[in-house]
């Protein structure tokens, strides 16, 4: 059996790292638009890197939970039959253990350079624009994924998709395309759908089976089903 895991969010709540679509709209105190934008960028560079050198200050001093953990267990049973696929930028699916990741919508422990394209590891400050460590020019920004941006690594996640025989949906609200498009196409192509959230998501194609809880609890007790 293949398996496709998407995450968002909701896995790494209980981690202490904020949701988007829980709150009050606000995305720690900002609207979308201004910091999670390439026009936001433009306008007001400053507060969009001071934003994200938040966001990785924030991000170092917590830990990988349960479900993270019970994951990349599932990992080390499946091996190559087993991919996730995040929507987070933190790295906390890779500090439990899980090594087949795909960071759809871009790391925040990377930057990216606007100028030569390369996304070196980054645990600093981008605020004051230290120069790229590959070609020198002044020209980092996170790394990312902003709306309106293309996500990484859609082909090798399409293809995953299209060839697994069970897709999870983990913490994640399906407001956003294309990843809220994932359980639709591996269902369309033969595939069982396993939804695992706090509540059971508005998706477009009902998935087969929905078990709403706490990430913490319900993708450890399932990951115990599977691997028994
Ligand atoms: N356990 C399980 N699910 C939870 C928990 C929890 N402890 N807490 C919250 N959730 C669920 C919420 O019910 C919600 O359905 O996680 C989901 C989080 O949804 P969003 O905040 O919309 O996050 P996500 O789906 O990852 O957002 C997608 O939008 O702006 C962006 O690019 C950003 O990657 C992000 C994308």
């Amino acid at each position: 059996m293949r398996i496709v895991v998407l995450t968002g969010a909701g896995i790494s709540a209980e981690s202490g790292v904020p949701t988007f679509r829980d709150a009050d709209g606000l995305w720690e105190g900002h609207r979308v638009e201004e910091v999670a934008t390439p026009e936001g960028f433009e306008a007001d560079p400053d507060l969009v890197l001071q934003f994200y050198d938040e966001r990785r200050r924030a991000s170092a001093s917590v830990h990988p939970n349960a479900a993270h953990l019970a994951l990349a267990r599932l990992e080390r049973e499946f091996g190559e039959r087993m991919l996730v696929v995040t929507q987070n930028v933190d790295d906390l699916h890779e500090r439990a253990g899980t090594h087949r990741l795909l960071h759809m919508h871009g790391e925040l422990f990377r930057a990216r350079c606007t100028h030569c394209r390369a996304r070196p590891q980054w645990q600093g400050d981008l605020i004051g624009l230290p120069p790229c460590p590959e070609c020198g020019v002044a020209a980092l920004r996170p790394d990312v994924v902003w709306f309106g941006e293309m996500p990484y690594g859609l082909d090798e996640i399409e293809r995953a998709v299209a060839t697994c025989d069970l897709f999870v949906s983990i913490g994640t609200s399906g407001a956003v395309y294309p990843a809220a498009g994932y359980a639709a196409l591996a269902a369309a192509l033969g595939a069982r759908t396993l939804e695992l959230n706090l509540v059971p998501s508005d998706a477009a194609v009902p998935f087969d089976e929905v078990r709403a809880g706490l990430a913490t609890v319900v993708v450890p007790a399932w990951v115990d089903e599977l691997v028994r």
